[in-house]
This record gives structure tokens, sequence and C-alpha cells, in this order.
């Protein structure tokens, strides 16, 4: 991991999904470059392990498409980090692989509930304390598959389309006040929620990216540690790519 010295000196970040993969990646590289943060994720063991490997100032053990649950660790996270400058929201499921006609109508439910849903009640609830100070960056995790659609991930492709459809939204209303809000499109990258997924469907991924390789968890971090920059200043709800030339759009 390469790291830029004090690049976010006294700054403050909340990170859903912390506790593995790309949002582990980010909050330990804010932390490498002078911030504080919050995890927030489901796995209670993993946010425990990954605040004593990393050292966030805080961990919340919670869903993120329980909305209550939510609004709750949004005033603890900012009662302990004490303002909130950055929020990056990278909690997030696959869902079953099948095809839309015989998709389960459960598994479909519990996609949009974490991945829109659940990422909605964390942009509601976060946003209030950055406008406080009139400074924020918001980074949501989308996917190239919310562009161009994965076949056999229609949960997974609606839900983060939402993630880009939101975030162009919430970017333009908060458009002059000081915060930005920017959605990633990641293609396919190395972590561990393509256990979640056949070995088939991993293999049709990387075979969309010109590169010819899946991409690295560092790449997307660095990637996402420039959008919630001071750096990033005049660019907002739009989407940024991290796809090895999969997406050019
Ligand atoms: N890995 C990829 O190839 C890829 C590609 C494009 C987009 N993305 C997106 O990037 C984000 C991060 O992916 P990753 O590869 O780091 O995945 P990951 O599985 O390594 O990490 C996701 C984290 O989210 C947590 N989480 C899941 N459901 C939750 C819930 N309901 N409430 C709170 N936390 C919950 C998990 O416990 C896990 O720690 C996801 O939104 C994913 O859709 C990943």
């Amino acid at each position: 991991m390469s790291v830029w010295s004090g690049r976010f000196d006294g700054r403050t970040a909340i990170v859903t999904g912390g506790a593995s993969g790309l949002g582990k990646q980010v909050a330990a590289r804010i932390i490498a470059e002078g911030g504080t943060v919050a995890l927030w994720d489901l796995n209670g063991d993993a946010l425990a392990a990954t605040q004593a490997e990393i050292g966030a100032a805080h961990v919340a053990a919670l869903d993120v498409s329980d909305h209550a649950a939510v609004a709750a660790a949004a005033k603890d996270s900012a009662a302990a980090l004490g303002r909130v400058d950055i929020l990056v929201c990278s909690a997030g499921i696959t869902g079953a692989t099948a095809t839309a006609w015989e998709y389960p109508v459960d598994s479909f439910q519990r996609v949009i509930d974490i991945n829109l849903n659940g990422l909605f009640y964390c942009n509601r609830e976060v946003v209030p304390f950055m406008l406080e100070n009139g400074y924020g960056r918001i980074v949501n995790l989308a996917s190239v598959a919310g562009k161009e659609g994965n076949p056999n991930a229609s949960a997974y492709s609606a839900s983060k389309a939402g993630v880009i459809g939101f975030t162009k939204s919430l970017g333009k209303e908060l458009a002059g006040k000081g915060i930005i809000a920017n959605a990633l499109t990641p293609a396919t990258f190395e972590s561990p929620i393509l256990a979640q997924l056949p070995q088939s469907q991993v293999d049709y991924m990387r075979s969309k990216i010109p590169m010819g390789r899946l991409g690295l968890v560092e790449e997307s971090a660095a990637m996402v540690c420039f959008m919630a920059s001071e750096e990033c200043s005049f660019t907002t709800a739009s989407t940024f790519d991290t796809s090895g030339g999969r997406t050019t759009f």
C-alpha cells in the first residue's frame, strides 16, 4: 500500500462494510494517511479483528438494512469522531446467481435491502453531520454491473444501477454545500465477496475485462481515497471507474 503522508490529517471517516475487502483497505489507508475512522459492518467478529489490526477509533456492528440501527450508529460515530468528513459505503452482497425468471424472490429483496436501501439509510443519516460543517466527501460503491448488467445477476445489477442514480441525485442536491458525492463502478476485483459466486460467474466477469485480470483491492482503494480527499473538488454527482478497460463511459 503506497501512502500519501498526511492527506487525511484531521479528517474523520465512516466506512461501511469496513471489516473486509475494499472497505477494510480504504479504512486502513485513510488511517495510514492521518485520518480517524469508524467502521460499520454486519460481521462483529471481523469488525473487532479489523479494529485491532488497523486501529479504528470506533466500530458499530449493524445491518445497514436496519434504518433504526443506522440512525443510532450515525449519532454514536459522529460523537466518537467529533465530526464526520467522509462516508464510504462499501457494505454489499452479491445475492443468488440465477436468471431473472428463476431468481429467488427473497434473495432479490435482500440484495435491494442491503445494497440500495441500506446505502440510502447510511447517506440519509450521515449527510446532516456533514452539513453542520459545510464539508463532506461521499463515495458510494456501485459496480460495472450497474452500468452494463451482468447476466444471472439481475438483483445485484439493479441495486448498483440504483446506487448510481441515487448518487447522481444526491450530488446535485449537495452541490454548492461543500459536500461532494460520487459513485465508483469497479469491475471484478480480488476480495472475499467472490466466494459468494460460482467460479463460472467469476470467470465470465474476468473475460469481460480487457486487461485480462481481476483488479486488486488496493487499486480500487487508491481511487476511493482520491474521491474521499479534498483534492476531489470539481467532480460530483458522477461515477469513477476502476474496471481495467471494461466500462469506458
Ligand atoms: N469485489 C468485487 O469484485 C466488486 C466489484 C464491484 C463492486 N463491488 C462492491 O464493492 C463493495 C465492497 O465489496 P468487497 O469486495 O469489499 O466485499 P466483501 O464481501 O469483502 O466486504 C463487504 C463487507 O460488507 C459487509 N456487509 C454485508 N452485508 C452487510 C449488511 N447488511 N450490513 C453491514 N455490513 C454488511 C460484510 O460483512 C463485509 O465485511 C460492495 O458494495 C460490492 O458490491 C465489489
